[in-house]
């Protein structure tokens, strides 16, 4: 039985900010992610991740944003996506010299959301308020 590795053994909240801005730098840089994210500001939604994963790899609890699910049912995400953001993701933990503990979590948290997030196409997708737009684009 491995023993289990605590939050702040992994790096802490100061690794996870690092590890975020990295990867939606390259979010925000990449000609087919970036659509996803035109209204949205980046520190906004770093922030989010950061208090998020925070939560789900055993920190403090302050996240008071939506479950994953509920926070993209207006968004198609293809498995072929959801790959190109995976491959950033690792890029980002790479660069950010990530603990080996947390590397290993965090892509396994990633991947149990998968299937939950995946769609066929946007008769999938349902908008979380009336000012929404589903947001659908092909790969350019
Ligand atoms: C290709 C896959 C993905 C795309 C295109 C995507 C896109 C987005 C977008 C556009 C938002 C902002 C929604 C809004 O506030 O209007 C968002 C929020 C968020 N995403 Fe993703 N996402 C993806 C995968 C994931 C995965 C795998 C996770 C976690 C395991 C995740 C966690 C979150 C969280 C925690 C938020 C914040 C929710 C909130 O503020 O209520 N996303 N995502």
């Amino acid at each position: 039985m491995s023993k289990a590795v605590s939050f702040e053994e992994m790096g802490g909240r100061k690794s996870l900010i690092l590890i975020n801005k990295i990867f939606y730098d390259k979010i925000y840089a990449h000609p087919w992610l970036k659509k996803f994210f035109e209204k949205i500001p980046q520190q906004n939604i770093e922030n989010q991740q950061v208090d998020f994963m925070q939560k789900v790899l055993g920190g403090q609890n302050i996240y008071a944003g939506k479950t994953p699910p509920v926070a993209h049912m207006h968004i198609v995400i293809t498995e072929e996506i959801f790959e190109v953001r995976k491959q950033l993701l690792i890029e980002a933990l790479d660069e950010a010299n990530a603990n080996q503990h947390l590397i290993d979590k965090w892509l396994n948290l990633d991947l149990s959301f998968k299937r939950v997030l995946l769609k066929a196409g946007p008769s999938q997708c349902k908008r979380r308020y009336k000012t929404d737009e589903i947001l659908h684009f092909e790969k350019p």
